[in-house]
């Protein structure tokens, strides 16, 4: 817009007044399309970006990284995402930040490890994608330097990570089933790419890729060497057994139908995304859940 007003002085009458009346209007509340830090919050939370990028453990500034996350193939640190312009983001641009969490591909050219869930992510409009950096760039900066990461050889070989992505990474935006109802395709939108639950609930391969026909399926080698279960609806093994009122109550609150609670890495998940959502998504979550394959797979819930 400022590029438009030196133009703008210089037409006569009517149209001038039109476009300074246009410059009035940019700079007040946002227009649809502008990105929109508030719907950037909601969004921030359906995708869980604290739960890693927060080290609450080492009482670590928000978002400023260094959250240790163990995985079957090493030590992986996050790295400070907050608008810094040194230590953080606060340099990129619109296209830098959605080249990263839709390719997996950093500013200056590096792959990113797929601990950074963005398999799951590329499937983020860029619509919410901008939303979301709004609000990343609404929080405060802060001077913490990213930490190297631990992984075991050869998963810490990062010129690797293209055979990777060659092999398991499906990068583009999440495309809508016009066959189905558009609550359905929220509950998708919000288990595969946003809510991301797949990178944990999806069991593995010996290089970290999801197994073919097990998609939700729960593994014995989840994330901080935790026992992930089915979510599919299988009626033995999964969540075929719950209404939809008992899986409401686990996502919302943490509760399961025997009165205890998740544990371990889903109550962060449960305090950071799926206990900020609206009824509305909840719901569409679990319409989803309950429509994919059921597979049986029987994962024990630890007892406590
Ligand atoms: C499961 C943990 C996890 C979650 C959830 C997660 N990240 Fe990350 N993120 C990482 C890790 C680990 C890296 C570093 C990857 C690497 O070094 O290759 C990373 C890297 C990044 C980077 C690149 C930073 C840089 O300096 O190059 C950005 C940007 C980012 N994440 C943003 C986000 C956003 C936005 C969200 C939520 C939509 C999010 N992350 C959710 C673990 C996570
Ligand atoms: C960071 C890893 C992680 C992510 C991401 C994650 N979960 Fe979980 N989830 C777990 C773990 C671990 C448990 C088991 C907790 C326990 O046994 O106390 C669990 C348990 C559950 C349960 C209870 C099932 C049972 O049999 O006890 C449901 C339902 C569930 N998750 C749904 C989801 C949904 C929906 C998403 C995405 C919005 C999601 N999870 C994302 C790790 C994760």
């Amino acid at each position: 817009m400022p590029a438009l007003l030196p133009r703008a002085a210089r037409l006569p009458g009517l149209a001038s007044a039109v476009l300074v009346i246009a410059a009035v209007v940019a700079s007040g509340p946002a227009p649809a399309g502008e990105p929109d830090p508030v719907r950037g919050k909601y969004l921030f939370a359906a995708a869980g970006c604290a739960t890693c990028h927060t080290d609450k453990k080492g009482k670590g500034a928000p978002l400023a990284g260094g959250r240790k996350l163990k995985t079957p193939f090493g030590v992986f640190y996050s790295p400070n995402i907050t608008p810094d312009p040194e230590y953080g983001i606060g340099k990129w641009s619109d296209r830098d930040f959605i080249r990263a969490l839709r390719q997996g591909v950093a500013p200056d050219g590096r792959h990113y490890f797929p601990v950074f869930p963005y398999p799951s992510y590329t499937g983020i409009t860029d619509r919410d994608l901008l939303d979301l950096k709004a609000y990343l760039f609404t929080r405060p900066p802060a001077k913490t330097a990213n930490k190297p990461h631990d992984a075991v050889p050869p998963f810490g070989w990062r010129f690797l990570v293209p055979l990777w992505k060659a092999l398991y990474f499906t990068p583009g935006p999440f495309r809508a089933d016009p066959e189905r109802s558009r609550q359905w395709n929220r509950g998708a939108y919000l288990v595969t790419a946003l809510g991301h639950c797949g990178e944990c609930h999806t069991p593995r391969d010996v290089l970290g890729g999801p197994l073919p026909g097990m998609a939700l399926a729960g593994t014995t080698k989840g994330p901080e060497g935790g026992l992930i279960p089915n979510i599919t609806p299988d009626k033995e093994t999964g969540i075929g057994r719950w209404s939809d009122g008992d899986l409401q109550e686990i996502l919302k609150s943490g509760m399961l139908p025997d009165g205890d609670f998740v544990g371990d890495v889903m109550g962060d998940v449960v305090d950071e995304t799926t206990g900020r959502l609206k009824v509305a998504d909840l719901k569409a979550i679990i319409l989803y859940l309950r429509s994919v394959a059921p597979v049986f797979h029987r994962i024990e819930r630890k007892k406590k």
